[in-house]
């Protein structure tokens, strides 16, 4: 009964008939931001558009920016009518949209400024309140005190948290422990979109709904796992922010983590949001610590100089606006993982993130271990299976097995049974944000980060941050729309692996 029920709220949102939800006030700090702009508030009209906004909800977009409410609508339009494709943005939507959406200015540091939220929000206590810090963390300790102070937390009140929660285990600690002091953990959602992701849930499916791969994920049968997310985007506007934060904090700490997490975690209990979690902060407690001695081995730091991607010229990192011309952040990260737990000892992971490389994708790769012994080829060992989960662009998943060739000989080739989404549901997939505001909107914690994991995955990268920092060692360079230093395919052969790409 239990895995029926795991399927079918794994799948519950994708549905073409969206879950009904109560009204509920969205509280957007950081409303004029890139990620609000971006993703947010297009999450939030295609929620509209799909009916799943019930009447009475509101939509209120705080900032600094003395604006009316119509002019921060302008705005709001402008970058749905760029983002979106002609037929998804229509006038009969954006009427309904806009019907939602009240701007109020708010600076998150000034106390007085709250009077405005607090007049908004009156008489709306009972309404579920998400409230949505989508600005630069340093604000946030100042925007939950404020909120605290005129009263406007309620039992109803949630809060969501955008990564990088901190800059390290100390700092993201700090954070915490003030929305702690303010919310409870069960109010408060921690975001890693990565986890909204529809293929990222699809990899729960393959796991947890099917009991064909389950005796075989493990050591004996898994040589080893990759995992890549790669980007074509390069520092670009983000240069300041980015040159703080770097590929570690930015995506291995969270995104890259979380994907190991997934593909490495025992199977839970139930979907509950604490099963699931639990189960993954088993993995991030058992990740073994790159100690100083093995940063230099298991962990490569690249960055990028001026190249060409898709045919187009780009400048190198150091040219970027906003980045220093000495600076030693890191675009692209290459690590060698081990997780020592019965089912993994022995298995190594490969992660693998970077900016500016030859496409853009994100994709697991499990190579399972060769035949002991060929029949077919005498001295030739056929290559091993491999399941390649293809999260994104396209979603899919494909098994590599041999088959023997046609023919008069006993010729063994690889061939892939494959399967791709688009081809096989037609329903359209949720955008990682408009699945995990609905989510919190329902008050369901599954796809969000608890304390505890966050403060896990810190504390195993801290170590190799600081590993980096007493190195002379620069980074290693790599052209831009390559995949990245050549140290990062020199860490694969040593243990007789190849990245998936350069099979
Ligand atoms: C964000 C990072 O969390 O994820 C960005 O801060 C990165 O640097 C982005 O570009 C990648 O997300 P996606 O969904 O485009 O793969």
């Amino acid at each position: 009964m239990r895995h029926v029920n795991l399927w079918a709220s794994l799948y519950h949102t994708g549905m073409a008939t969206p879950a009904k939800l109560d009204p509920f006030d969205i509280i957007l700090f950081g409303a004029t931001g890139d990620l609000a702009m971006r993703k947010l508030v297009r999450a939030l009209y295609r929620r509209v558009c799909a009916g799943q906004i019930p009447k009475g909800s509101k939509i209120l977009g705080l900032a600094r920016s003395d604006l009316t409410t119509a002019k921060y609508l302008d705005g709001v339009r402008a970058h749905l009518e760029k983002e979106l494709n002609p037929q998804e943005f229509r006038d009969a939507d954006w009427e309904s949209f806009r019907s939602f959406v009240e701007y109020v200015r708010v600076d998150a540091t000034k106390a007085e400024d709250f009077d405005r939220l607090a007049a908004a929000l009156e008489g709306r206590e009972e309404t579920v309140r998400v409230i949505f810090l989508s600005m630069a963390p340093r604000l946030f300790t100042s925007a939950c005190r404020n909120l605290a102070a005129k009263r406007l937390v309620t039992a109803k009140s949630r809060v969501v948290l955008e990564k990088p929660l901190g800059k390290d285990r100390a700092s993201a600690a700090q954070i915490n422990d003030l929305v702690g002091s303010i919310f409870t953990e069960r109010q408060i959602y921690r975001i890693d979109h990565y986890l909204g992701k529809e293929a990222v849930q699809n990899m729960m499916a393959l796991r947890f709904g099917n009991t064909l791969f389950e005796p075989l994920w493990r050591r004996g049968s898994i040589a080893h796992v990759q995992v890549t997310v790669a980007e074509t985007v390069g520092a670009e506007a983000r240069g300041e922010f980015y040159d703080d934060t770097g590929a570690l904090r930015d995506m291995v700490q969270s995104h890259l983590l979380q994907l190991l997490c997934i593909v490495a975690m025992e199977p839970p209990a139930s979907n509950d949001p604490d099963a699931v979690r639990d189960e993954k902060l088993k993995v991030l407690r058992a990740l073994k610590p790159i100690t100083d001695g093995e940063v230099a081995t298991k962990t490569v730091r690249g960055q990028y100089r001026a190249g060409a991607v898709g045919g187009q010229p780009v400048v190198g990192y150091l040219e970027e606006t906003g980045v220093p011309a000495d600076s030693r952040t890191e675009t692209f990260v290459a690590l060698k993982v081990e997780v020592e737990t019965w089912r993994w000892a022995g298995v190594p992971f490969y992660l693998r993130t970077g900016k500016r490389l030859p496409r853009r994708m994100a994709e697991i790769v499990v190579t399972f271990e060769q035949v002991p012994h060929s029949i077919f080829e005498a001295g030739r060992c056929p290559p091993a299976n491999q399941l390649v989960i293809q999260l994104q662009p396209d979603e899919s998943i494909t098994l590599n097995i041999l088959a023997k060739s046609p023919g008069e000989t006993m010729r063994l080739k690889p061939v892939d049974l494959a399967l791709h989404f688009a081809d096989t549901f037609k329903e359209k997939s949720l955008d990682a944000y408009e699945r995990l505001i609905t989510d919190v909107a329902k008050g369901n914690l599954t796809l969000f980060m608890r304390r505890d994991e966050l403060d896990a995955a810190w504390a195993w990268v801290d170590p190799i941050r600081e590993g980096w920092s007493q190195s002379d060692e620069p980074p290693r360079h790599y052209i831009a729309g390559t995949w990245g230093p050549s140290a990062s395919s020199a860490l694969m052969s040593r243990d007789g692996f190849t990245w998936h790409e350069e099979e």
